[in-house]
């Protein structure tokens, strides 16, 4: 028995949705698993590092533990183009690549549900892990086991750029930049906000993304984790036609427009004025989420 399944990227919290809303985006993990019978072996590509692989390997054990099956031999195959540590969900992939190949391979009597729980409890929060399974664009929480989920509606007009860095950011050093407790006025900054910018991005409404697509939860914890990050995001509030976020945990920064052409230079050009090299890709949103080939 062999399954291939592919995995997207993923772009977390929005602006004000910290730890809840999420993007799949057109870059993909491809993971190809063979039952064979002997010594399990693992072949992957120069960027996915051994813990990534670990984290599959663990994903996938996860999966068979659940359903108590005992795989004969593994051999497995990994290609992966989502940048590893930049706020693109890479780990999300890894573990639901992991359980999907999984649950493929051992036929697996599992429902969609199933597995987002699963793959959630191994993350510790699901708002890369949702749309990494399910696609598009996502609200969930989890409670008690289980994630509670929704995709929601995206105007085709938009286009996403990511600003990616050469530099990592584990997520682990920035969730220990946040501190324990908020005031209850950011928390309300963020409620409204959060419910516009979902207004703002089933509309089409450009104007109201750029006003609502705006925290007090997260971004400016991580913002000394990040070189030259005040530099390029002053840059970036002059050019009109945009809206941006810290992706994820960062340090990728997505930017949203309507305008594509003409905002591609201009974000070039913010990002020469910078020392560390950043580059810049074109993304659509993937609708699909974590398939078979
Ligand atoms: N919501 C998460 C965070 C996404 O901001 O820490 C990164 O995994």
């Amino acid at each position: 028995m062999k399954v291939k399944v592919k995995v997207p990227a993923s772009s977390a919290n929005i602006g004000p949705g910290f730890d809840c809303l999420g993007l799949a985006v057109n870059l993909y993990l491809y993971i190809e698993a063979e039952e064979t019978g002997e010594t399990t072996s693992v072949k992957r590509c120069p960027n996915t590092p051994k813990e990534a692989a670990n984290l599959l390997q663990h994903s996938m054990e996860e999966l068979f533990n659940l359903i108590d099956y005992k795989p004969k031999g593994l051999k497995l195959n990994i290609e992966n183009e989502i940048p590893i540590a930049r706020g693109l969900g890479s780990s999300s992939a890894y573990i639901v690549g992991g359980i999907v190949a999984a649950a493929k391979l051992a036929e697996a009597n599992l429902s969609q549900q199933d597995l987002l729980n699963l793959a959630a409890k191994i993350e510790g929060h699901p708002d890369n892990i949702t749309p990494c399974l399910n696609g598009g664009l996502t609200a969930s929480f989890s409670e008690d086991g289980k994630v509670y989920a929704s995709k929601l509606d995206l105007h085709p007009d938009f286009q996403f750029f990511a600003l990616i860095p050469n530099f990592h950011l584990s997520t682990k050093v920035a969730r220990g930049a946040l501190p324990q407790m908020v005031s209850h006025s950011d928390a309300s900054f963020n409620t409204s906000r959060t419910v516009l910018t979902l207004a703002a991005l089933k509309n089409g409404d450009a104007d109201l993304l750029k006003a609502s697509l705006d925290d007090k939860l997260h971004q400016n914890y991580r913002i000394p984790l990040i070189p030259e990050y005040d530099k390029l995001f002053n840059s970036l509030q002059e050019i009109e036609e945009i809206a941006c976020y810290l992706s994820g945990a960062g340090p990728t920064i997505m930017v949203i427009t309507k305008e594509s052409e003409k905002t591609e230079a201009e974000l070039q050009k913010a990002l020469n004025n910078l020392e560390n090299p950043w580059g810049i890709k074109k993304l659509h949103p993937d609708l699909q989420g974590a398939v078979e080939l």
